[in-house]
């Protein structure tokens, strides 16, 4: 739904140039949620800019729902015919919501319908339809003024909608929010989503947004896109830095010398049977676990145990093998001398 390719931006200013993205390659699937995270200055923003071509790239393509944006004729001003009815079908939600203090909820909503040329009784009904869809019915006639945090962006939510848009980019709606009203308006976006199958790209700074309503993930560093994948995959691979900060094993002990230590990870359908004592009583070993953890993320049930086996790996390979076939994730840590892992 959402590609880029090579996508490059370089900012001058003043003589000075900041390379904001380094050649991204980004790819949402149809339908799905998409975050992005990463640390400040990352290119978050920046990347979510190009997708709607808020900002044009300096070199690299966008394509969205089948149109390459790029190969459109506009510039920063001023954008061509087929651009903006490309764009029409892009929404975008603001972390400070930027709506019009003087006009009223009814009338915020209205604002892009009136762009598009719709009369005054087909933008109340519209307005009215949105309104209700974000759960604003009753608050058509107030001003923004008189609204809390989570229904501003509900406003915003319902305005970025008025297009019918396939597409919802979000950058850190949430984050002006505090954590009760996050999760509502997160679960909004959840909810439009499945209700309208629209695919949301959505930039965060909290890995809890992620795990809370995000199906893929990517992670940005200095302008490029380290890691990304859909969550499931990214927890099922033992060196996915993405899936260390969603699902964080730190405070597991490490194992002794000598032994072998595994990290089990199983995901979803894969029972969580009590498998540690099916594997003690089978091959009559004893079993100490250094630490275990169950979180939900994107709606699946996940869980990761360290466990210790008596004997090198060479010794274990038997009991290993029986893990694998229940469908667990097994992964075994090397630790060095020190117990560090390695
Ligand atoms: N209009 C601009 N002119 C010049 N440099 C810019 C401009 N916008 C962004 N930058 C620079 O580009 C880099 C990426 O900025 P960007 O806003 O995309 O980061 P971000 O990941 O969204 O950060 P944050 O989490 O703080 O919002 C930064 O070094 C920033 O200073
Ligand atoms: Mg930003």
């Amino acid at each position: 739904m959402i590609t880029t390719k090579g996508l490059t931006k370089v900012y001058r200013s003043r003589g000075r140039e900041v390379t904001a993205l380094h050649g991204v390659d980004l790819h949402v699937r149809e339908g799905e949620v998409f975050g992005v995270v990463g640390t400040s200055g990352a290119g978050k923003s920046t990347l979510i800019r190009c997708v709607n071509l808020l900002e044009r790239p300096t070199s690299g393509t966008v394509t969205v729902d089948g149109v390459e944006l790029t190969a459109l004729p506009g510039d920063e001003q001023r954008a061509g015919r087929e651009l903006r009815e490309a764009r029409r079908r892009i929404g975008m939600v603001f972390q400070h919501f930027n709506l019009l203090a003087s006009r009223t909820v009814q009338q915020n909503v209205e604002l892009p319908l009136e762009i598009i040329g719709l009369d005054r009784t087909q933008r109340r009904r519209k307005a009215a339809e949105l309104l209700d869809l974000v759960g604003l019915a009753d608050k058509a006639r107030s001003y923004p003024s008189q609204l809390s945090g989570g229904q501003k962006q509900r406003v915003g939510i319902a305005r970025a909608l008025a297009g019918d848009p396939k597409v919802l980019l979000s950058d850190e709606a949430t984050s002006a929010l505090d954590p009760e009203t996050t999760r509502s308006v997160l679960k909004l976006l959840r909810d439009l989503n499945r209700q309208l199958g629209l695919t949301v790209l959505l930039i965060t700074h909290e890995m809890d947004v992620i795990k809370t309503v995000c199906d893929s993930a990517a992670l940005m560093r200095g302008g490029r896109v380290v890691e990304s994948g859909a969550l499931t995959d990214l927890l099922a691979d033992n060196s996915s830095r993405l899936a260390r900060d969603l699902f964080p094993l730190g405070d597991f002990a490490s194992g002794h010398p000598g032994r072998t230590v595994l990290e089990i990870t199983f995901q979803g359908d894969t029972p969580a049977q009590p498998f540690v004592s099916q594997l003690a009583r089978t091959y009559q070993i004893d079993i100490n676990i250094l630490g275990a953890a169950v979180e939900t993320i994107a709606g699946r049930m996940v869980g990761r145990m360290r466990v210790e086996l008596p004997g090198a790996h060479a010794d274990n390979v038997v009991p290993i093998g029986y893990l694998r076939e229940q469908g667990l994730q097994v992964d075994v840590l090397d630790f060095d001398a020190n117990g560090a892992a390695a």
